[in-house]
């Protein structure tokens, strides 16, 4: 519908009409005006498959939904460091949305793995904001190229699920737009969303809901927004205010009394009556978006659908170690221990479950293979070492020829609404590989998880892969990689820290009362463990390959160029090992000087391709301003430092393989705002500034250096330099102290120095 039209429309509509609208009907659908043909449209979760509930309604997976394919979740997919899989994931799921009548898919949910604690870690991508906004990105431009709407959430700093309805997240500005903002803004900025979620905490004390400054002034003003904010099921906390800041829609129905609140408030002039109809304007604008692009013909073929997540979760699985024992032989005699053999944990809890249609567990795919022996060894309903399970399944392992131990966490671990408690895994599990692996010297273990987990018994076994919560075709995925039918290409969207304590989070989560203070900063995840030089279990982007790829040939665009410029940045990646595969090229950025605190380096690009035995290709990045920048709150604005900064490529964060120095030189001059308490140090940045102080202090001769010391402290044992080292930290006032200068004298000084 045209905007004109469209404002016909609401020109039509009474103002109870037009408040209704700003609230769904019930759980899942918007609001419909039969009177004028305003259709209502139904909203389903997300986001790695359809939730659709035709029964009865819940936001935390309680109740059943409609049979759908449970793709790989977030903490996968970002593993695959690939934006066109996520694409095609995202052209099944629209499609799946089109036959299904949903105008909206929930997700991608985008928030920062700020601790591995979190509970709803499995949903979301990674420690790294450039990471998790491609991602989302990636996803979002799948789902609406078949003109389905997304929602990318929990906006803002949802970054826990303990007290997530009122605990207030208190973070800083460069914190907030290097990390958390950041998450959102490439994907925002790129892909369009047309809907965002905002979350239910609050950060720096306003509601997510009522916060004009991130509702408004960030996501629409900055970023170019201009679909409709939705509230996160029953996040409204004060339905004026948060339209006023920029909240549209209401989720789900506040049973007519917030709409109400709504229509008094513009009877009262409270509320302008514009607001509203902008808000009921966006809402509408993206009804009709979908309800005029609906396709027909689109069908949701469930068991096409579970291949496609098949294809995923190949790309979603990490090997994490590999002391040459995979791929497996085929023939061999393999034990597949452990109850996630046959039942994998491929999914966690809450609003994402999705109600799978069928499950391919890895002994599914054993099924006819006389190879594979089977013994569940360890049950996890309760974490109880079972004797009779361990003993049949250290007898099997005895038996064969290697074992495969598929591990993890059971869902009681980990879920939405409430935080893990620890990074364990299960104490009955990491036994059963202990004694597995006391009598068995080829272990492999699997893992099922949405977190990083400690991983005592890493020494004992001589293979690790990661399947994530690899969705509802995992055992397929896992089959093919353990025997090698498949390649494994993911890396680590995030550091596995050796232990909870290491976490910058660590002393800060999930804070105290309802207030959580992000202390580390930009410091999260491998910034931190980078700066700290501190070992890890596997660094954030580390993934092996059943072949090797070299690197060479780095080429940049220029070697010196303005903040202004952009780069372009080549180098050529060779399969040079004897199986076909797909590598991760990374690209990272370090600000070799600053006079600010930065990390040691930064995720800035990345790039999935795919190489057969000993082909090359040449991968190219564009970097821009955004890629040497650090946030400046002066400024409020992204500002270059000119320096050297090196441009590095690498297999993982931990392992940087080429590197080139570049100059960048900035076009934008900080303000320098003088006071009486600049110090000397700051002050003689300017030649001319120094020169002017320079002659105010000359009458001070207990002020100024002075060779040979006399008139001075007198002290013979302080040199020219040890004085010029002491005053460096001096304010400008310091010179009323030494009688030089009386104060209004250095009010005089400091209004000369500002009009430089
Ligand atoms: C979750 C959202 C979800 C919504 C609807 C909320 O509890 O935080 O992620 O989309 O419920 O189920």
């Amino acid at each position: 519908m045209t905007a004109e039209k469209l404002k016909e429309l609401i020109a039509e509509m009474t103002l109870e009409e037009k408040a209704s609208i700003c609230s769904g009907a019930d759980f899942w659908h918007t609001e419909a005006v039969e009177r004028l043909g305003i259709p209502a449209s139904m909203v389903s979760d997300g986001p790695h498959g359809l939730r659709k509930q035709d029964d009865k309604a819940d936001h935390l997976g309680v109740n059943e939904s409609i049979k759908a394919v449970c793709f790989p979740a977030g903490c996968g997919t970002a593993a695959s460091f690939n934006r066109e899989l996520l694409t095609e994931m995202g052209k099944v799921l629209g499609n799946e949305c089109q036959a299904e009548g949903i105008s909206v898919i929930l997700g991608p949910a985008v928030n920062i793995k700020r601790s591995p604690l979190c509970g709803r870690n499995f949903e979301y991508y990674s420690e790294d904001p450039v990471l998790a906004s491609q991602i989302a990105g990636a996803l979002i431009k799948g789902i609406q190229s078949k003109n389905v709407g997304t929602s990318i959430k929990h906006f803002l700093a949802n970054n826990q699920e303990t007290r997530r309805m009122s605990v207030s997240a208190e973070i800083g500005e460069r914190t907030l737009r290097e990390i958390y903002l950041a998450a959102f803004e490439g994907a925002v900025r790129e892909q369009k969303p047309w809907t965002v979620m905002c979350s239910y905490n609050r950060i720096n004390g306003v509601y997510a809901a009522e916060n004009k400054k991130y509702l408004t002034d960030v996501l629409r003003d900055e970023w170019g927004f201009d679909g409709y904010v939705m509230s996160d099921w029953g996040a409204v906390n004060n339905r004026v205010a948060d339209l006023q800041a920029g909240l549209e829609l209401e989720m789900p129905s506040s049973g007519g009394s917030n709409d109400r609140l709504i229509v008094e408030a513009v009877k009262n002039g409270t509320l302008e009556e514009s607001v509203l109809d902008r808000a009921v304007e966006r809402i509408l604008n993206i009804v009709y978006r979908y309800e005029e692009n609906r396709d027909a013909s689109a069908v949701f073929d469930r068991d096409k659908d579970h291949e496609a997540a098949r294809k995923v979760a190949e790309e979603t699985i990490v090997l994490l170690k590999n002391d040459g024992i995979l791929p497996l032989q085929e023939g061999k005699k393999v034990a597949f221990i452990g109850k996630y053999a046959k039942t994998p944990r491929y999914q966690g809890g809450g609003s994402s479950h999705i109600n799978s249609h069928k499950v391919t567990s890895a002994m599914d795919m054993a099924a006819g293979n006389p190879a594979i022996s089977y013994a569940q060894g360890f049950c996890d309903e309760e974490d109880k070492i079972d004797q009779r399970l361990m003993e049949e399944a250290v007898e099997c392992a005895r038996q064969a020829e290697a074992a495969v131990i598929f591990a993890g966490l059971p869902d009681a671990f980990e879920s939405e609404g409430f935080d893990r408690e620890h990074m364990r895994m299960p104490e009955c599990q990491n036994e059963l590989i202990r004694q597995v692996a006391g009598v068995q010297p080829n272990v492999v273990v699997v893992l099922h998880n949405g977190s990083p987990v400690e991983m005592p018994w890493i020494d004992s076994v001589k293979g690790v892969i990661e399947a994530y919560l690899g969705g509802q075709a995992v055992g397929g995925a896992e089959y093919d990689i353990l025997f090698g039918k498949v390649n494994p290409s993911a890396k680590l969207p995030e550091t596995f820290p050796l232990k909870l304590e290491d976490n910058p989070s660590y002393l800060n989560f999930p804070g105290e009362g309802n207030t959580v203070e992000y202390k580390e900063g930009i410091f999260v995840g491998y910034r931190y463990y980078d700066k700290k030089k501190m070992d890890v279990l596997f660094p954030f982007g580390h993934g092996l390959s059943y072949t090797e790829y070299t690197y060479s040939n780095l080429q940049v665009s220029a070697e010196k160029l303005k903040d202004t410029d952009s780069l372009t940045v080549s180098v050529d990646v060779t399969n040079s090992g004897d199986m076909a595969g797909k590598e991760v090229v990374q690209l990272y950025v370090e600000d070799k000087v600053s006079s600010v605190i930065r990390p040691v380096k930064e995720l800035k690009d990345f790039a999935k391709v795919e190489l057969q035995p000993k082909e090359t290709k040449t991968v190219t990045f564009k970097l821009s301003k955004r890629a040497f920048a650090y946030y400046n709150t002066q400024i409020g604005d992204w500002h270059v430092e000119s320096g050297e900064f090196d441009i590095m490529i690498g297999k993982s964060s931990r392992d940087i393989v080429l590197t080139k120095t570049i100059t960048v030189e900035s076009t934008v001059e900080l303000p320098v705002v003088y006071t009486a308490d600049s110090i000397m140090e700051d002050v003689f940045k300017n030649p001319k500034a120094k020169e002017i102080v320079m002659k105010v202090m000359e009458g001070s001769a207990s002020f100024l250096p002075q060779e040979g010391g006399e008139g001075s402290s007198g002290a013979e044992a302080i040199s020219m330099e040890m004085q010029e080292a002491m005053m460096r930290y001096m304010p400008l006032r310091g010179a009323v102290g030494f009688g030089s200068a009386t104060m209004e004298d250095v009010q005089a000084l400091v209004d000369k120095l500002n009009a430089l």
